[in-house]
């Protein structure tokens, strides 16, 4: 009992963490510098959430209230509150400028079980948001492939549930006498996905087939090499902040101030729901510390990058939706379609008859959304590398790739699951997911800085949250208010990928922990 319990709190060393990076064989290479870092966290913040989520956040739907014009006070507030998990996560990164971020963090803090708790949570917020940024890239690229006519099949689009569900409602309204072409754009599409879907052996084949390609596409260049993914991502986050430039730079000559009265139509339940949206969109300033490993200062470069990214974003997405609710009119908002909600700057733009500036920010969507995969991706690629390497997952997995230096296994993993998944899952349950695995990933960030600071108060810190404990608790207590945020069935399936974790944990990683078998007390 005592070795179990021994076992499942053994710390590992920082020093031992810092040493095992530089064994050969587990070596990545340092090329990133504070510019690329500021530009990985733009790569993969600014994503779905600007592009697509704001609409709903200003709107608001069935199950919750529209901020408004407030949804920029909404985005200020969520800013906030994820500025304390990113001061406590610079503090971590500069310390301990190892790939495998809060996963590692934690395997010095709380021990072994925690960390794996940690990294098996990880996933969530790495390949299951990636899950949701393919699946609504799908969703842009194939409405701006319909835009110069081509038009992919139905079945080739969408997941087999979105699609039977929207089937039966269809087929419930065309019994009932409604023509098919009054049906909302995605019953018919539901519609068409079933009816047209090609057969194998008696299963009818329907499945997001562009949401897989360009998850397989982009595996592929993050197995050549970080640093030409860095390029790549460079040219991305280029195209990207120019589009949202451009729709501020032009949208600002049609602001009428008039539509920023009433400022926040439903009042602070408005601006709250808003501000649980808007986190979605700031997801992944975090990933830089991932990348910690192939920096090279990463204890000055961290905390610029991680924080530097996180301000740029701010400003950006305050800008942008400023703009967008001084030029779409809160009703117009409110009564638009679903589907255009889903592509609130095109609307607009098309708003104030600029078809072709809405043409030109689909584009920027679509860039958008790859640099987000990229990183995201590659996130999660390191995160499994980092729990092979202490032997919690087969140590197959802590390959690095003989001439391109990348953790070539893991990322290939990841790829696999990620375009598999997306083929068949819906995008609401995804993001769902990617937001309560994040949350509970920074309280676990937060909590560990005040723990280290007791346990190992002379560290040399090259960055310190200011203030602490109490950035690091005002941290934990933001992110549990908008936990409390998402939905019953969210929690229920939170809880169950955790005690799947532990099942994996107890049957295999316990007895294969590099940790414990180099330590004869735990043998
Ligand atoms: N922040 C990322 C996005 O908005 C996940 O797409």
């Amino acid at each position: 009992m005592k070795t179990l319990s021994r076992k499942l709190f053994k710390l590992k060393d920082l020093n031992s963490i810092l040493a095992e990076s530089h064994e050969p064989g587990h070596k990545l290479k340092k090329v990133l510098g504070p510019f690329e870092l500021i530009l990985l966290g733009v790569g993969v913040i600014i994503g779905a959430g600007i592009f697509a989520v704001v609409g709903t956040a200003a709107a608001g739907d069935a199950l919750r209230p529209g901020a408004g014009p407030a949804i920029i006070l909404s985005f200020a507030i969520t800013a906030v509150a994820c500025s304390f998990a990113a001061l406590c996560y610079a503090e971590f990164a500069s310390l301990v400028p190892i790939s495998g971020s809060a996963y590692t963090y934690s395997y010095a803090t709380f021990g072994e079980l925690i960390a794996w708790v940690i990294g098996w949570d990880l996933m969530l917020e790495y390949c299951v948001g990636s899950i949701a940024v393919a699946i609504s890239w799908s969703s842009y690229f194939t409405g701006l492939l319909r835009g110069f006519g081509i038009n992919l099949p139905a079945w080739s689009t969408i997941d087999f549930r979105s699609a039977s569900h929207g089937f039966t409602k269809a087929s419930e309204l065309l019994n009932n006498g409604i023509p098919f072409d009054k049906l909302e754009p995605a019953l018919q599409k539901a519609y068409q996905a079933v009816s047209g879907a090609p057969d194998i052996l008696g299963i009818p084949v329907i499945c997001n087939i562009p949401a897989s390609l360009i998850v397989l596409l982009l595996t592929v260049i993050l197995v050549r090499g970080i640093k030409e993914s860095s390029r790549f991502n460079i040219a991305i986050v280029t195209i990207k902040l120019l589009v949202l430039g451009f729709f501020v730079a032009l949208g600002s000559f049609y602001i009428k101030p008039q539509n920023w009265t009433p400022f926040a139509p439903n009042g602070f339940a408005g601006i709250k729901a808003g501000a649980a949206i808007a986190f979605f969109a700031y997801i992944g300033f975090d990933c830089v510390s991932t990348a910690a490993e192939e920096t090279r200062n990463p204890k000055r470069d961290m905390p610029i990058g991680i924080i530097g990214s996180l301000i740029v974003c701010t400003i950006i997405y305050m800008l942008v939706a400023a703009v967008f609710t001084g030029i779409v009119p809160f009703g117009l908002l409110k009564t638009s379609l679903a589907s255009q909600k889903a592509e609130p700057l095109a609307l607009a733009m098309q708003h104030i008859n600029l078809g072709w500036a809405a043409i030109v920010v689909g584009f920027g969507s679509i860039a958008a959304q790859i640099a987000v995969l990229l990183v995201l991706q590659m996130g999660q690629a390191r995160i499994f590398f980092s729990m092979a390497r202490d032997g919690l997952l087969p140590s197959f997995f802590a390959r690095v790739h003989n001439k391109f230096k990348t953790p070539h296994v893991t990322t290939i993993a990841t790829g696999l699951i990620v375009a598999s998944i997306a083929a068949f899952t819906n995008i609401d349950e995804m993001v769902d997911l990617t937001n309560i695995g994040t949350l509970f990933a920074f309280i676990l960030v937060c909590f560990g800085v005040i723990i280290l600071r007791v346990k190992e108060p002379h560290r040399h810190r090259p960055f310190k949250v200011p203030l602490n404990p109490i950035i690091p608790l005002l941290g934990v207590a933001s992110c549990i208010f908008l936990m409390t945020g998402l939905p019953g069935i969210t929690w229920i399936r939170f809880v169950a990928w955790l005690v799947l974790g532990l099942l994996v944990y107890f049957t295999y990683s316990i007895k294969n922990s590099v940790l414990h078998k180099t330590d004869p007390m735990l043998k």
